[in-house]
């Protein structure tokens, strides 16, 4: 199979889309993170890559707290809005509706899952913290359930693709199979 060489600017593999939130100045603040993950089971460990310049990130530094809210796909403009503007120059707080659960950090009521994290390492690279978080709590929306399991086709996350000059938000797809049992019927 032919293959070239990908400018390295590009990162045109699938991402979620979720809404980093903390405080700052006593204010809520928000902005979209793309480069997020799970990253240990037990304890939880999340990794968010967050730019040093942005006001959330001072935020996070006094703090030491912050959110990780999945947004639904309804919610894609207003996502992108606070994607778009610094909590420099715009009130961010009061475009959500807030709820808080045992930090004092802000989750978002219109969001499907909303996760409540303390900071447990940063690491600093040239232009971007990696901020180890471990998960304190989840709350999730009934409604975005099915027999008492969180259900994708309600909760419709957004995907994120940056192929350059061309930024895209996605819609979660088909469902493929079940993970961890469709090797079993395959066959050499
Ligand atoms: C689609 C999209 C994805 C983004 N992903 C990230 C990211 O992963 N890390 C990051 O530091 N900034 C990311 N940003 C940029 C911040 O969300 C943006 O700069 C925001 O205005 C920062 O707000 P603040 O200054 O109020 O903290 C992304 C923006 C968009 C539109």
């Amino acid at each position: 199979m032919y293959k070239t060489k990908l400018d390295q600017k590009f990162s045109p593999y699938q991402m979620p889309c979720v809404i980093i939130g903390t405080i700052i100045n006593e204010k809520p603040n928000f902005m979209i993170c793309t480069w997020v993950s799970r990253v240990n089971r037990n304890p939880p460990l999340w990794i968010a890559s967050i730019n040093k310049k942005h006001l959330t990130m001072i935020g996070i530094k006094e703090t030491n707290l912050f959110s990780i809210n999945f947004p639904s796909a309804d919610l894609i403009k207003k996502v992108d809005y606070i994607g778009i503007t610094s909590g420099r120059d715009i009130d961010k707080s009061s475009l959500f509706e807030i709820f808080y659960g045992d930090l004092n950090v802000p989750l978002i009521k219109e969001c499907t899952l909303s996760i409540e994290l303390k900071v447990k390492k940063l690491i600093e690279l040239s232009d971007h913290y990696i901020i180890l978080g471990r998960a304190i709590n989840s709350y999730i929306g009934e409604e975005y359930k099915t027999n008492g399991v969180p259900d994708m086709k309600k909760m419709k996350p957004v995907i994120y693709t940056g192929v350059e000059k061309k930024s895209t938000y996605w819609l979660l797809g088909e469902k493929l199979g079940d993970a961890f049992k469709l090797g079993k019927e395959f066959k050499k």
